[in-house]
């Protein structure tokens, strides 16, 4: 397998500059390593406030490390250079609505990227827009559409699609299913798999669902106060957890449904 990102003890820290404790520091991540294979899905775990979304950030370039490095294909990413990035590393959102701009059409948001990372004519980029609302299960029609006239399940395909539309490697997914109806989930869900199958793409994701995570994940990182504490495949961690709290996390049983057999093998 091919190494696509490595992550070299990073970690990140916040200074309180005004308020209670001006100058106190934060510790956000403590320094965390590890790595993700190309086509591979990595599962980040932990409680609330436990680093899991600084970790996302600083991967997508959203947040700059206060140390430590981030490679992607041995390629040594500049925090500071977002563009570096953004081609191959895209982002979804818990909030895909808030997320999308409601005054701009799905067709020129989907076209957004292309112009500043292609030199394709209007026609190329308006096929391709075409093509990706095909992928994510959307229609041509919905090229016109704007964010409120679309349901929340289609709100997050389109999201989907633009995080697809330039092709990246990696897709990081902070909690991006957690709002969606149980069966919408599982659509969404099947479709992500179906992407990965077909592009090749790695993804992380952020949540706090044993069963997305025994359905989709090959590794686990579990997080606690801003430190990792337990990392491996996600058989491993389910067989054999060394952490109590990786036992409690991967053995929750989900009291809210969060994905069905019958739904998830649709
Ligand atoms: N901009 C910031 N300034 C100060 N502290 C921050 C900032 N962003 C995050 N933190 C702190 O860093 C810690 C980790 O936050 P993070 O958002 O990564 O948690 P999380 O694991 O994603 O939690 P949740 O499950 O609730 O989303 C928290 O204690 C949070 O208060
Ligand atoms: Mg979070």
């Amino acid at each position: 397998m091919t190494k696509v990102l490595e992550v070299v003890d990073i970690s990140k820290y916040y200074i309180h500059k005004t308020g209670w404790l001006p100058g106190k520091k934060i510790c956000a991540l403590e320094p965390i390593s590890f790595s993700l294979e190309r086509g591979e899905t990595l599962a980040i775990m932990g409680e609330t406030g436990s680093g899991k979304s600084t970790i996302a950030k600083l991967i997508a370039g959203a947040e700059v490390p206060s140390q430590g490095d981030i490679f992607l294909n041995g390629q040594r990413l500049d925090p500071h250079n977002y563009r570096q990035r953004c081609q191959h590393i895209r982002m979804i959102f818990q909030d895909a609505l808030r997320s999308l701009n409601p005054e701009t059409s799905v067709g020129a948001q989907l076209a957004e990227p292309l112009h500043f990372n292609t030199d394709w004519d209007q026609e190329k980029k308006t096929s391709h827009v075409v093509e990706t609302l095909r992928k994510v299960g959307l229609l041509p029609d919905h090229y016109n559409f704007y964010p409120h006239m679309l349901s929340s399940g289609q709100q997050q395909r389109v999201c989907i699609a633009r995080a697809i539309i330039l092709e990246p490697q990696i897709i990081v997914a902070d909690e991006a299913f957690v709002a969606l109806d149980p069966s919408i989930r599982a659509q969404i869900i099947n479709l992500m798999l179906d992407l990965q199958q077909d592009m090749g793409i790695s993804f992380i994701f952020v949540t706090h669902s044993a069963e997305i995570v025994k359905h989709i994940a090959d590794k686990i990182l579990i997080m606690h106060h801003g430190r990792l504490i337990e990392f491996g495949t996600t058989e491993a961690l389910i067989k054999n957890p060394q952490q109590e709290l990786t036992k409690n996390l991967l053995h929750a049983e989900s009291k809210h449904n969060v994905l069905t057999h019958s739904t998830i093998q649709e």
